[in-house]
């Protein structure tokens, strides 16, 4: 036993040490940037009249029932609101695009596309009172989700919306 663990010990000592050498330096090339992603086509904003699918639907309903169609926007023409309401439509851009359109990068992708403000008669179906219901509450079964807005903030993004985005 001693035996194998003196020659085992031997057989550790007596290695020879290379050089050691230098790591080879790769030659770094510069890192291209990615190409930009092509903004989807924008959709041509339908004409024709406008029919709630089952979901918008059932929200107007929901507002309806909640007496909240019938509300006027007290932010309406406000100055400070429609610059507030500016600000807030930063979080809508992304489905319903910065003009409004429906056409935001993701709104391309979803399966039920998200309303074109810019579509006179969708825009003109529903009350400014429903709206604000639906951006307070959300279009349950669609990526319309409540964002958090306060009650303020919802008529404030509103008052951008109808006071400067649909002038454009
Ligand atoms: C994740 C995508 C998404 C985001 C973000 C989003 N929406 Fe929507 N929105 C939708 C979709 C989809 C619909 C359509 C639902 C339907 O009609 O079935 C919709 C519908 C609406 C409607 C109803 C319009 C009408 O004429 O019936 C209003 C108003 C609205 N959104 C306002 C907003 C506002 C304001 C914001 C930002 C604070 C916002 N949305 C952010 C997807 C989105």
């Amino acid at each position: 036993m001693s035996f194998l663990f003196i020659a085992t010990l031997a057989a550790c000592g007596g290695e020879e040490t290379k050089p050691v050498e230098p790591p080879k330096v790769e030659e770094v090339k510069p890192v291209e940037p990615p190409p930009a992603p092509t903004p989807p086509p924008s959709a041509p904003a339908p004409t024709g009249p406008y029919t709630p699918d089952e979901f918008a639907a059932k929200a107007i309903e929901a507002a309806k029932a909640a007496g909240a169609d019938t509300k006027p926007n007290p932010k309406a023409g406000d100055a400070a609101a429609i610059a507030a309401g500016k600000a807030q439509y930063e979080k809508c851009t992304t489905c319903h695009g910065a003009s409004g359109a429906g056409d935001g990068i993701a709104g391309a992708a979803l399966p039920q596309k998200p309303a074109q403000f810019t579509w006179n008669e969708r825009w003109d179906a529903t009350s400014v009172g429903t709206k604000q219901w639906i951006i307070m509450n959300g279009v349950s079964g669609t990526s319309m989700a409540p964002l958090g807005l306060s009650e303020d903030q919802a008529w404030e993004v509103l008052a951008y919306i109808d006071g400067e985005l649909r002038k454009k």
